[in-house]
């Protein structure tokens, strides 16, 4: 028990949760953990005691990420509640002000807030995914699928001069998944290239079969990644430290994506290079998720 238990560990009997103790497990891993302490009544000389341990590191993680998740949305929704806000006001207090000043200011304003249910949308999705959401598989035209996204795209990246092109023959590719969540990876993985590339320059989508799997490729000309950011890409809330200049974001899309890939059973990876563009691939079995 004392090579369990490590040292300084004590308690009081009956401690709650609010006093929980690290506890050093013999395989090097440290848990969170309340313990409750009982003398075995009745037992030969008094002297023995019954000591339960509860492991509540899964909950404090869980208080963590909520407590993360909370801080992260408020800061994100405030930027667009300001903006629009200071736009409001300035309207309100200047019933002088020149119809074409006025219209542009109202022009903010429905601009932030199409940001801001864009942001509550895509914050919505992350947990209704995170609770679990269940899977509705069905089979279809991955290819189809794709072209629809492009053709609803096509007015932003035209706005700046963003070309789409298809990568590859643009044949059906049968899949077997979740249509609305692929959806989301596709939308999510374009808006990004496209709003991560400068004017003038170019996106591309590839969707093939390879026998295996299904690939799904997105890449674009754009401002590429720095190494050192490409490892917590897929993280919840991360943007490259460049990226607000760009274009604004919650930095919840690729979490989002990957956590759909990862339920599909399938993997996503990125090639980048600063100033010479990104490459996402998603690789989907070609086989029903489990
Ligand atoms: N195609 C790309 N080119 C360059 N950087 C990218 C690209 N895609 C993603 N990134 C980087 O990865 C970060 C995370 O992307 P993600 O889609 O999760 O967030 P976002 O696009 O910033 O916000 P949101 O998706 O909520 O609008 C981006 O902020 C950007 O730094
Ligand atoms: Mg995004």
């Amino acid at each position: 028990m004392a090579q369990v238990l490590g040292s300084g560990v004590a308690w009081e009997t009956g401690s709650s949760r609010n006093e929980w103790r690290w506890l050093d497990t013999i395989d090097g891993r440290q848990l969170r953990v309340v313990a409750s302490i009982a003398p075995i009544r009745g037992s030969v000389d008094d002297a023995g005691l019954i000591l339960v341990f509860r492991d509540v590191s899964k909950e404090f993680e869980v208080e963590e990420l909520k407590r993360d998740f909370v801080s992260a949305v408020s800061h994100e929704l405030r930027t667009p509640i300001t903006s629009m806000k200071g736009f409001l006001d300035t309207v309100l207090g200047d019933p002088e002000m020149p119809a074409e000043v006025r219209t542009e200011f109202l022009g903010v304003v429905r601009s932030q807030l199409k940001r801001l249910a864009g942001m509550v949308e895509k914050i919505l999705q992350f947990s209704r995914l995170e609770a679990g959401q269940k899977m509705e598989l069905a089979a279809f035209d991955l290819t189809a699928l794709a072209g629809e996204i492009v053709a609803e795209l096509t007015p932003i990246s035209a706005s700046r001069s963003v070309a789409i092109d298809w990568d590859g023959p643009n044949g059906p590719v049968e899949v077997l998944a979740d249509r609305e969540q692929i959806r989301s990876v596709l939308v999510n993985l374009l808006t990004n290239a496209i709003k991560f590339t400068p004017d003038g320059g170019s996106v591309g989508i590839g969707v093939r079969d390879d026998g295996r799997e299904t690939v799904l490729t997105v890449r674009d000309t754009g401002i590429g990644i720095r190494a050192e950011d490409l490892p917590n890409l897929f993280q919840r809330f991360y943007r490259a430290p460049s990226s607000g200049q760009h274009a604004p974001g919650t930095g919840l899309g690729l979490s989002i994506v990957k956590e759909i890939v990862q339920r599909h059973g399938g993997r996503i990876h990125v090639d980048s290079r600063p100033g010479a563009g990104s490459t996402f691939t998603v690789r989907l079995p070609n086989r029903a998720p489990e």
